[in-house]
């Protein structure tokens, strides 16, 4: 097997992670289109060339007849996918209910559904075992296509039951999984019914990921408080058996931004962005529409930005993208309508008849729009109340290199550590010192601009997602080595 520049390929890998890099879209009874998946996950591991990878994972549908899955499995094959049928009944109680309204919240320290507690504790139970059915059947297509000296990563919150089930069936295999998200203070974890499974479970793996220092901490917390394990430097120990915990900080892949801006469409979209946004300056946000991104308070910053800084009011745009995700989940289409109320109050409040302060827009953008928008920005937002690392802030500063815009960064956010000396670092809660921030980045000195850009810019061009995923796959090499002496002592 070799890659596209004729060198062979490093290793085997199998990548599972609950969302393929694709999405199916059915087009007939045996045809589908294949549309590439929003989000941080897909985005980091489509920069991972060295391995000749294999991805496992849901196709984001629901396909209850024989023909459909022939038909998507022998579609999927030709992007080197292999799907998990998951059927309506999983995908609800398993993604829209386990993972997306009980762990994503929790682990971003937003607790349970607000208006939905109680609801949400009691039908805890029957959410978590069809996560845990749902696990298996990952594992169940894993085995079906492990070959021996295969190396397995399994990818974020949706399958933290998935090592402990790889394990049961094969003590043998090299599996290692990486968290996405935040891994939230132990005193949060606690609460959660299932604390100690999840636990035990995602300790069966010989390497335990996350995107920074602190989530490793907590993680290694959780298991000393909770489970009564000891926290060792290198990860967890239990009974001689030691699982190495670690932070591996993601990147992008920085090059394929940089030369896309290079190509005549993305030229032909920044010049028509220049000239539409002609005389004005340019904010940008992109965003899932997610309650994590802190897009309300965004938006309620830059009316106070525009109330108190009238002179701003006709020189200036707000341009947020903001793609739809989990449209099924209750709390997702709550944050969708309030959006829109406060842009259309806003939009009412300072635009005239011919400008309007803030353009959103619920969808995603194709790669070339998006890095002609990254290009012609002055100032990007990016005010998550809470983000795993957030690669919306690389994408920008790859971009940047003729501009050198400004990016203000929330703390909360896993960027907040690598590109913390470049940006303007603010508390997406206190609307008040966001407003202070984006005057503080419009009307910032070229040459200030410059030496915030040159750092920020050397961070994201020498650490990407390549980098990222060669160092974790080395270190799973080692560790299995590592805990296997352990434990034969
Ligand atoms: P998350 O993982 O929570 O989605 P990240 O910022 O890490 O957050 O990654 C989001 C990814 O999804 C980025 O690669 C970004 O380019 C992409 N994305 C987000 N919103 C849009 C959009 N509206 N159009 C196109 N791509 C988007
Ligand atoms: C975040 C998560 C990913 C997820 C992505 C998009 O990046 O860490 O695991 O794939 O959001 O969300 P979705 O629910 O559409 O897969």
């Amino acid at each position: 097997c070799e890659r596209q520049d004729g060198r062979p390929f490093r290793q085997r890998l199998l990548v599972v992670a609950n969302r393929l890099p694709v999405s199916a879209v059915r087009r007939g009874e045996d045809s589908w289109s294949l549309e590439i998946s929003a989000g941080g996950l897909v985005t980091a591991l489509l920069g991972v060339k060295e391995f000749e990878a294999r991805w496992i994972g849901w196709a984001g549908v629901n396909v209850p007849d024989e023909i459909g899955q022939k038909a998507l499995t022998k579609a999927l094959a030709e992007k080197r996918c292999i799907p998990v049928f998951l059927d309506e009944e999983i995908v609800h109680q398993y993604y829209n209910g386990y993972c997306n309204n009980i762990l994503w919240p929790l682990f971003h320290y937003l607790g349970l559904p607000q208006e939905d507690r109680l609801a949400t504790t009691r039908s805890f139970q029957s959410q978590f075992a069809a996560y845990k059915k749902a696990n298996q059947m990952f594992a169940d297509v894993v085995n079906m296509h492990y070959e021996e000296g295969d190396v397995v990563w399994c990818h974020d919150y949706h399958l933290m039951y998935l090592p402990e089930c790889l394990k049961k069936h094969n003590t043998n295999m090299k599996v290692g999984w990486f968290l996405h998200t935040p891994f939230p203070s132990s005193e949060i974890h606690r609460t959660l019914p299932s604390r100690s499974e999840l636990l035990r479970s995602v300790l069966a793996a010989d390497l335990v990921g996350f995107h920074t220092y602190d989530y490793a901490r907590h993680f290694v917390s959780a298991c000393t408080r909770i489970l009564g394990f000891e926290g060792t430097p290198e990860g967890v120990e239990d009974q001689g058996r030691l699982t190495r915990v670690a932070a591996f900080p993601i990147g992008i892949d920085s090059e394929r931004f940089i030369r896309a801006l290079e190509l005549p469409p993305v030229q032909e979209h920044i010049k028509d962005l220049k000239e539409r946004f002609s005389g004005r300056k340019v904010m940008l946000g992109v965003d899932r529409l997610d309650m994590i991104k802190g897009i309300p308070q965004k938006i309620l910053a830059f009316e106070k930005f525009l109330e108190e800084n009238p002179y701003w009011r006709d020189k200036v745009v707000l341009l947020q993208i903001a793609v739809p995700t989990r449209t099924d989940v209750p709390e997702y289409q709550k944050l969708t309508s309030q959006v829109h109320e406060i842009v259309g109050r806003i939009n009412g409040r300072f635009g005239s008849l011919t400008a309007v302060p803030i353009h959103h827009l619920d969808r995603s953008l194709d790669f070339h729009a998006l890095c002609a928008l990254y290009a012609v920005t002055d100032v990007a937002l990016v005010t998550s109340l809470r983000d795993g690392m957030n690669l919306v802030s690389y994408e920008f500063v790859a971009c940047q290199d003729a501009k050198k815009g400004v990016l203000i960064l929330s703390e909360f956010a896993g960027a907040a550590q690598s590109l913390g000396a470049g940006a303007i670092l603010v508390n997406p809660w206190n609307i008040t010192e966001v407003a202070a921030s984006i005057s503080q980045a419009l009307n910032m000195s070229a040459e200030e601009r410059e030496k915030r850009h040159q750092h920020n810019f050397h961070h994201v061009t020498s650490h990407t997602a390549q980098e990222w995923a060669e160092t974790f796959v080395s270190e799973l090499n080692d560790t299995v080595v590592e805990a296997k002496l352990r434990t034969s002592k």
